[in-house]
């Protein structure tokens, strides 16, 4: 399970961090980013949207992997995990999401920004953890300087990246894929622009 997700997620090396207002759009939006070269979609709890919009894009998009982001909660892991998400990312740690997820042998990606976090995590199974806000945390300094002590964890950094600074990030030994929302705004997304963000994947890609 884990392991062929994974590799999707690294074949990717971008993983975009979405806010969709309507399941209505999903497939537009999936189809978009697959011209632009992007197979992973991070759909955020961050609007009523998001278990129906995940739930539509797995159905519907099968060559795309969809994963839920903003997964603060148990039952919000509940509600992605049932409407079939194949990773769940946290902006933070909390056990309850971990276990669940790992009770239901389901990737989870939980947020850290700091050794404290990427400790404890170690200590419960986790090795792959957010970097988040990665920008504001250190940027590609803390990913450095966590590679000291902890040669078996990779990071997921998201927050503050965009076309500037994604190619620092992806060159990191401890990166495994870059998120962020620059190639997916959330007023693109309202009103269908699916040309525009088809651009702003290729250039992702590209970069
Ligand atoms: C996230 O939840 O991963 C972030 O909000 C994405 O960060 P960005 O909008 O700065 O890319």
């Amino acid at each position: 399970m884990s392991t062929s997700v994974l590799e999707r997620i690294v074949a990717s090396g971008i993983v975009p961090v979405i806010k969709i207002d309507s399941p209505e759009k999903v497939l537009g939006l999936g189809r978009a980013l697959q011209a632009g070269g992007l197979a992973v979609a991070e759909i955020t709890f961050r609007t009523d949207s998001a278990a129906a919009s995940i739930q539509r894009m797995a159905a519907e998009l099968p060559e795309t992997l969809v994963g839920a982001g903003t997964v603060i909660n148990r039952s919000q892991a509940e509600q992605a995990v049932a409407a079939g998400a194949s990773f769940i990312v946290s902006p933070g740690y909390t056990d309850e999401v971990v276990e669940y997820c790992q009770e239901q042998n389901v990737l989870v990606i939980p947020g850290i920004n700091t050794p404290t976090g990427v400790q404890y995590g170690i200590s419960r199974g986790i090795q792959l953890f957010k970097l988040f806000p990665a920008e504001i945390s250190g940027g590609v300094r803390m990913l450095d300087a966590l590679r000291g002590p902890f040669p078996q964890a990779s990071f997921l950094p998201t927050g503050g990246i965009n076309m500037d600074n994604v190619a620092d990030y992806i060159r990191r030994p401890n990166v495994v894929a870059v998120g962020g929302s620059w190639m997916v705004p959330p007023d693109l997304v309202a009103i269908e622009d699916w040309d525009s963000i088809t651009r702003l994947s290729q250039l992702a890609v590209a970069a």
